[in-house]
């Protein structure tokens, strides 16, 4: 394939803009069409494609089953809400086309694991955007953390209350999953990336501090407790009703003989060591263009090794998020074994 890849969107709203804007510096892309059905979202991308590349065309749809039949892109990115997966993957699926899909993957599991199991049998390229395994820092983490395993880890996603509108998805749990499923799932998979998978999850959450907001129907904070298969165990956080400031992103993993401290959504990582200076990796601020880079050199060249989160992995994660949402709702501990 020497000739720019064909690319097209599948959802065309926040995310897809920041995609839209990663994949600029990567010459070897056109984006041939965009599928949303809220028309002006398409409207928008499609004027800010002709900002970044003057006489720039993409086809524009209301719908991504029709787009991807009619266009026949080399690639999708499936830019999708949670609550809105399915059709487009299986079409891809049938169809044979790659596709890089925004965390989460899904709400619904049995769906999941149903076009996982598809993927599989097809052997289709997938790639989930769970950026931050691409981050130098995580990188070199997971590297010392294999010799040397985390014992304790604790991070969170503490924010302020969201600011819905008429028909936002984000604060409706039936929509979104909530925080844990679809925010600080970016913190769940990095637990599993650093320190392998869970087996047991504990929850508690907290409702009715944030007041007067419409629609919302999410927990306003939630703490959970993960048991893994290492021994390690794990404590992760979220809030978004925070509002005084003092909150933001973290993940602190310590192992025997070295502490990792991220923070921010940069992932910029403090490595300690007894008897050692301490080490600082800035997180990546580029990091989409990075993933979206690995993700397509793996579809020019067919070698997937570099591609670090599958469809099939990123599933795992909303296993786990989602178990934790059973366990916060029940009061009970779900046993992912
Ligand atoms: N990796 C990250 O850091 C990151 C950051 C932000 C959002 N996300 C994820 O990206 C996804 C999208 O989030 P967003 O912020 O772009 O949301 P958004 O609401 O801004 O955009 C979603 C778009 O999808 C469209 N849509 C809904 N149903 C559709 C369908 N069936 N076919 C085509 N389009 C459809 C909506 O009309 C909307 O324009 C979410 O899963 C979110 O978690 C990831």
């Amino acid at each position: 394939m020497n000739s720019p890849m064909r690319v097209a969107f599948v959802g065309a709203g926040g995310i897809a803009r920041a995609h839209l804007e990663a994949l600029q510096s990567l010459a070897v892309v056109e984006i041939v069409a965009f599928a949303d059905p809220d028309e002006a979202r398409c409207a928008e991308r499609l004027r800010e494609l002709r900002s970044f590349r003057p006489g720039a065309d993409a086809a524009v749809y209301k719908n991504a089953t029709e787009m991807l039949r009619e266009v026949a892109p080399d690639v999708a990115f499936l830019m999708l809400p949670p609550f809105a997966h399915g059709p487009a993957e299986r079409t891809c699926i049938e169809m044979g086309i790659p596709f890089f899909i925004e965390k989460p993957v899904g709400l619904d599991m049995g769906l999941t694991r149903e076009l996982a199991s598809e993927i599989e049998r097809k052997g289709l390229l997938t790639c989930a955007g769970y950026m931050n395994r691409y981050r130098e820092g995580v990188q070199r983490a997971r590297a010392i953390l294999k010799a040397d395993p985390a014992v304790l880890m604790h991070g969170g996603w503490i924010g302020g209350s969201p600011n819905p509108g008429p028909g936002s998805w984000w604060p409706q749990k039936r929509l979104s999953g909530g925080q844990i499923v679809e925010q600080s799932t970016h913190t769940f998979d990095l637990v599993r990336f650093l320190g392998g998978e869970a087996v047991e999850v504990f929850a508690q959450g907290a409702r009715g501090f944030n007041q007067g907001l419409e629609p919302y129907d999410i927990e306003d904070a939630s703490v959970v407790g993960i048991r893994m298969g290492s021994g390690a165990v794990v404590s992760l956080m979220s809030c978004c009703a925070a509002n005084g400031g003092g909150g933001g992103v973290w993940l602190s993993v310590f192992a025997h003989d070295t502490t990792f401290l991220f923070t921010g959504w940069e992932h910029s990582v403090k490595v300690l060591r007894a008897d050692a200076e301490p080490e600082t990796i800035k997180g990546e601020p580029n990091i989409f263009a990075v993933e979206d880079a690995i993700f397509l050199d793996a579809v020019r060249s067919g070698s997937r090794g570099a591609v670090l989160s599958s469809y099939a992995d990123a599933a795992r994660t909303l296993e786990l998020t989602l178990a934790a949402n059973r366990a916060m709702e029940t009061g009970e501990p779900v046993s992912l074994q």
